[in-house]
């Protein structure tokens, strides 16, 4: 067994940062089940929205967060994370991460996106995410206090309860699988930070890369913490839509540089749907592509930004431009081919404003936790700057809450015991039941639901829930396993809380309730496994 002062789970913008500030006061483990730099954070394209310009307001970045989250927002967490924001920029800055300026002012150059009413958007070019991940992992690797433990897949939390203890609910360590050596390890400690990122892989399409496999909200379920709002999965309107290259992301900053969103017939169709056509929030874009491509039959829309000056999107989205163009579409000259697709959980660990959960012992930061900021849909770019800022709150309140100082109080951790296990003899039985619970999501649970494609869903996971749950107690466990179950638990926590709600909000439109019901909805779902 090996003891840390502090186990952060992932190893993107939360886990980093928190794991940079606690590594101040104690020995710190980040656990991450692939190399270092495989993160959602890595992946981010438009930036951070933050409030930096004299034209701007802390007040008006609230006022659009709270009209994106459709009624669910906290107001006081909203505020709290919108004031702190230029803070966590400063920090950032402090750490090595550069944001694109003004070459003439030396100003931010600020971007724009979809519901927010001015520029804030700080970015590196398109790569805004690289930026930061690159420059907080050489951080952590010049800190002695923190240890880094890739391929280490994180498979459940050890509590109080797990252990038959009488003494109240807490987190005490996790049980982790250590693929280079090919064991089970327990590590130990009593402040315990998820920072997984989402589950975007639970769907068939998405812009998540393969990490995103919802980890960090199946193993809080299972051990005892509340889960809220899962129900609001936020599907991007323009993933790129090429045999060749999936889970590409164009970013909304596309948009936000004049990208105007058209049918096959070459016509713009969002000013029939919302007054801020294809700068409207997500949730309504999405659904009125989704809608377009439905009536249509047409495979995808498109994405227009050619009636910028030539060299424009080459020098402000290079990534884009290049991905793009490899695949033989020329974004200076052709409209770009785009489908939604999964992308953001707004729900999540259920936490405050400081990251912790109902269970003690346990945080969560980032997009694994529901702090109450995204309510019923994210605003753009709030994802990374609710990261930054709640994982040094976060910090803060685990220094108040547990003294640091001394030996952690001895608990002798059980190993992880091995029983009448087999090799997984085939992996197609994981791979055919992976394949199932993304496609049905797909087809039940994305962008338009009805109670009864929910009911259908339901019925599936249960049955893929029991089969998951044989392979686990007959077979060795391995990474493709782990995420397996952790998929199945999360698209369960998706089903019913989007079943619980009967009424249309945000990113979680029924059919059969096409209204908001703000009498009896202005209220987060909650599920709870005690
Ligand atoms: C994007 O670049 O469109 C993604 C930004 C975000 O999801 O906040």
């Amino acid at each position: 067994m090996k003891t840390y002062d502090f186990i952060v789970v992932g190893s993107g913008i939360a886990g980093l940062t928190f794991a940079l500030q606690a590594a101040q006061k104690g020995s710190v483990a980040i656990v991450t089940k692939k190399d270092r730099g495989d993160s959602n954070t890595a992946k981010a394209q438009g930036g951070v929205a933050c409030v930096e310009s004299n034209e701007d307001s802390f007040d008006q970045h609230v006022q659009d967060t709270l009209i994106a989250g459709a009624g669910l927002c906290h107001e006081d967490v909203v505020r709290t994370i919108v004031s702190e924001g230029p803070q966590a920029i400063e920090q950032l800055i402090k750490t090595g991460v550069n944001f694109d300026r003004d070459p003439d002012s030396g100003e931010f150059s600020l971007g724009m996106e979809g519901g927010h009413s001015q520029r804030r958007i700080l970015h590196s070019k398109d790569t805004t995410g690289l930026e930061i991940e690159t420059r907080l992992l050489a951080a952590v690797a010049a800190n002695d206090n923190i240890e880094v433990l890739e391929h280490h897949f994180a498979i459940d939390l050890i509590t109080t309860r797990r252990l038959g203890f009488a003494s109240p609910p807490r987190c005490l360590g996790m049980y982790v699988l250590d693929e280079i050596e090919n064991k089970v390890i327990t590590l130990r400690s009593d402040r315990v930070i998820l920072c997984t990122g989402g589950c975007g892989r639970v769907y068939l399409y998405t812009t998540n890369p393969k990490v995103a496999t919802g980890d960090g909200v199946a193993m809080a379920w299972r051990a005892g913490a509340k889960i809220s709002n899962m129900e609001f999965i936020q599907f991007h309107p323009t993933c790129l839509y090429h045999p060749d290259a999936k889970s590409f992301l164009i970013s909304e900053a596309v948009r936000g540089e004049g990208g105007v969103l058209i049918g096959q017939d070459g016509k713009e169709f969002m000013h029939r749907y919302d007054k801020r056509k294809s700068l409207a929030p997500r949730d309504i874009v999405a659904r009125a592509i989704d809608r377009e491509i439905k009536v249509t039959g047409a495979p995808c829309v498109f994405l227009d930004i050619t009636h910028q000056p030539p060299g424009f999107v080459k020098q402000r989205f290079p990534h884009i431009y290049d991905t793009c163009l490899k695949l033989g579409i020329d974004a200076e000259k052709d409209p770009i081919p785009v489908v939604p697709a999964a992308h953001y959980q707004c729900g999540g660990v259920q936490v405050d404003v400081n990251g912790k959960s109902s269970l003690s012992g346990l945080w969560a930061v980032g997009e694994v936790a529901c702090t109450g900021l995204h309510g019923a849909n994210r605003l753009a770019s709030n994802s990374l700057l609710e990261g930054a800022v709640v994982a040094q709150r976060a910090v803060q309140d685990v220094f108040q809450k547990l003294p640091v100082d001394g030996e952690p109080e001895s608990f002798d951790l059980p190993e992880w015991t091995v029983g009448n296990v087999t090799d997984v003899d085939e992996l197609v039985v994981i791979y055919h039941n992976w394949d199932e619970i993304r496609r049905l999501m797909w087809d039940y649970v994305s962008i338009v639901r009805t109670g009864k494609r929910l009911q259908r869903a339901a019925t599936r996971l249960q049955n893929l829930s029991r089969e998951v749950q044989e392979f686990y107690w007959n077979f060795k466990v391995t990474s493709e396993l782990l995420e397996l179950r952790n998929l199945v638990q999360v698209a369960t926590l998706i089903v019913d809380n989007a079943a619980q709600r009967t009424e249309s909000r945000g990113l979680h439109y029924t059919l059969d309730y096409p209204e908001r019901d703000d009498k009896n909805w202005i209220r987060d779902t909650v599920s709870s496994r005690v």
